[in-house]
């Protein structure tokens, strides 16, 4: 979504001044390599050496496919109101904002649009997401981000409790009963039980702080709604995970109000982002004492059951409060599952949770694997090495914290244990052998580069690549630098900036998606990348003003989803997607969802 915040981290951990100079020569080594972007070494004799474990590690992959995982041609970057495909490519586009979840096909008009509607429509700000089903027929959760008052109901602030409702309702969560019909294409299946997760849905929280009484109010209200729902996960069990990121600009004050540390620390502040819930929604008001620790209900990782619409979704406490942008999900030592989570904010944290055993072993007692674990936060050293620093009241560094402390004020008790402050950890993909990577998005407001952020300022974002010691579960890890945007280049020059949305393939290719500003000003896109060879190849390009996030596949990856979020920032003069173009007469553009298949019928990236 739109960088509307400012820093909200204010503590002194690792500035590594003294690695700049190495920094600078590191730099010079990777801008070499014609269009290339791979692992340099620091300067430094010890360095070196460690890097060169870390890189021989990070590049012992390989295996079936290390070439031509990437066959098609790609295209160059593109400007202007409709979206362009590879040759070899083509796509539909469904599920727009405001299409009726009755299977239809019809939408609500947006002159007089309601909450009502809304609440059995497609939501707005398509996000990250995932497919459970097979080649024909599924259920497609997806998260709906943001949509700015603008766009939403045309005035930027709401004049009624109704226009409040509205905006809540066009935020959460779809899950879409999803078909293949032979003529039209993908479309929602009629009587297919699609339904709509929102800021007013009843909602369930559970692990260990699910009863602190820092998730309380003294109004009583239960828990309800789940709110910019940015990147997901999905779990080996079935389930679909969603992450709320910038919760904090839906809350406000109508009247005196001093934040807390704890709340400046997850910045929180009078205005928001002038969605202006607060003005007549008094869960959101900051000023209302009654409703104190409303904030705390958000920021978490959400887990909802795709095929049963009677479960309420729930907030998993284990995994942290932050601003959380996915959560990946992987099987480590023990048949453990492992959730890595980036903290998207300028200078925030990766974090990864690491359950207690085997998640079926868990799973047949009753227990969830995402209730018991061990939460842990990542410092990145400049010797390719990393630490995961516990975040439990067993680290004598969080003396005094009790657990639900911890889990709710995830940031601060990081903030004590020293962790890497990255440039806005955004999704995180799992490679094969064990490699881990995630788009640091950029961060223009660096002023002192580390081994991990090397650029300062950063405005093109890079993505780092990490192995942990010991299948995920160990405390220690390997990390190199994968790619630095403004060193991906083609024939036409840098290829991409402000890498975002990423989901590796079982066969290794990478998908990389952006949300920024791209090499001359042209729309947001998708690679694919060949970890190995580091190729990179433009797949797709979205229109004005949009960006493209949000990835999902079937099973035989023959049909890939993607996502356009706020298409001309909600300008009709801008485009009309997906709308052909006609000009600021024009419909509103709405947010949809894109299917993308080759021509030939083959792998989506091959
Ligand atoms: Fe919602 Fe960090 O993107
Ligand atoms: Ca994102
Ligand atoms: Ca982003």
């Amino acid at each position: 979504m739109h960088d509307l915040d400012p820093v909200s981290n204010p503590s002194d951990n690792r500035t590594f001044e003294d690695v700049a100079a190495a920094m600078v020569s590191r730099r010079g080594l990777l801008a070499g390599g014609a269009g290339i972007a791979v692992l340099a070494f620091a300067a430094g004799t010890e360095a070196a050496t460690a890097r060169t474990t870390a890189s021989s590690l990070l590049h012992s992959g390989g295996g079936p496919g290390g070439r031509g995982r990437i066959g098609f041609t790609s295209i160059p970057l593109q400007n202007g109101p409709t979206p362009t495909i590879s040759p070899e490519y083509e796509f539909q586009v469904i599920l727009p904002w405001r299409e009726k979840l009755d299977g239809s096909g019809n939408s609500f008009d947006y002159a007089g649009f309601t909450a009502a509607e809304q609440e059995q429509s497609v939501g707005i700000g398509h996000d990250g997401m995932w497919y459970f089903g097979d080649e024909r027929r599924g259920v497609l959760c997806i998260n709906h981000e943001f949509g700015t008052n603008g766009h939403v109901f045309g005035a930027s602030a709401p004049t009624s409790l109704e226009q409040v409702r509205l905006s809540q309702a066009a935020h959460g969560v779809a899950i879409i009963a999803l078909e293949k019909d032979r003529r039209r294409g993908w479309r929602i299946r009629p009587r297919g039980d699609s339904r709509r997760i929102h800021v007013n849905t009843p909602v369930t929280f559970s692990g260990p702080a699910a009863s602190s009484p820092l998730l309380k109010t003294a109004a009583g209200n239960s828990p309800a709604g789940t709110l910019n729902n940015c990147a997901n996960g999905y779990t080996p069990w079935g389930t679909y995970l969603t992450c709320e990121e910038n919760f904090n600009g839906y809350f406000g004050s109508t009247g005196a109000w001093t934040a807390t540390p704890s709340q400046a620390r997850y910045g929180l502040s009078a205005t928001g982002f002038g969605y202006g819930w607060q003005l007549f929604d008094p869960r959101f008001d900051l000023a209302n004492a009654t409703y104190a620790n409303e904030e705390n209900r958000f920021g978490w990782v959400v887990e909802i059951d795709p095929h049963r619409a009677q479960a309420k979704p729930v907030k998993r406490t284990a995994l942290g409060r932050t601003k959380h942008e996915g959560a990946t999900v992987v099987e480590g030592r023990g048949k453990r599952a492992v959730v890595y989570m980036g903290d998207d904010e300028r200078f925030e944290y990766i974090y990864k949770f690491v359950s207690a055993s085997n998640w079926r072993s868990m799973r047949a007692r009753g227990i969830s694997p995402l209730d018991e674990g061990t939460l842990y936060v990542a410092r990145f050293d400049d010797d390719g090495t990393g630490q995961w620093l516990e975040l439990s009241t067993a680290n004598p560094a969080l003396a005094g914290w009790t657990t639900d402390q911890i889990l709710v004020n995830t940031r601060g008790a990081a903030d004590l244990l020293g962790a890497t402050k990255m440039d806005r950890p955004e999704w995180i993909a799992a490679g094969r052998n064990e490699e881990m990577f995630c788009t640091l998005t950029n961060n223009t407001r660096r002023t002192t580069p580390d081994a991990a952020n090397p650029l300062a300022p950063n405005p093109d974002g890079h993505i780092i690549r990490w192995v942990d010691s010991d299948r995920h579960t160990g405390t220690t890890f390997e990390w190199d630098i994968f790619a630095i945007s403004a060193d991906v280049t083609d024939g036409g020059g840098q290829m991409f900036g402000s890498p975002d949305g990423l989901w590796a393939d079982p066969d290794g290719r990478l998908f990389v998606q952006t949300d920024g500003a791209q090499p001359g000003g042209n729309n947001d896109q998708m690679l694919v990348a060949d970890p190995q060879t580091a190729e990179f190849r433009r797949l797709f390009t979205g229109v004005t003003g949009c960006e493209i996030t949000g990835l999902a596949v079937t099973p035989d990856r023959r049909t890939m989803f993607v996502n356009v979020q706020h298409p001309g920032d909600g300008d009709p003069a801008l485009t009309n997607f997906p709308a052909p173009f006609t000009g600021a007469a024009g419909p509103i553009p709405r947010d949809a969802t894109v299917v993308i298949t080759r021509r030939d019928g083959g792998i989506v990236g091959s």
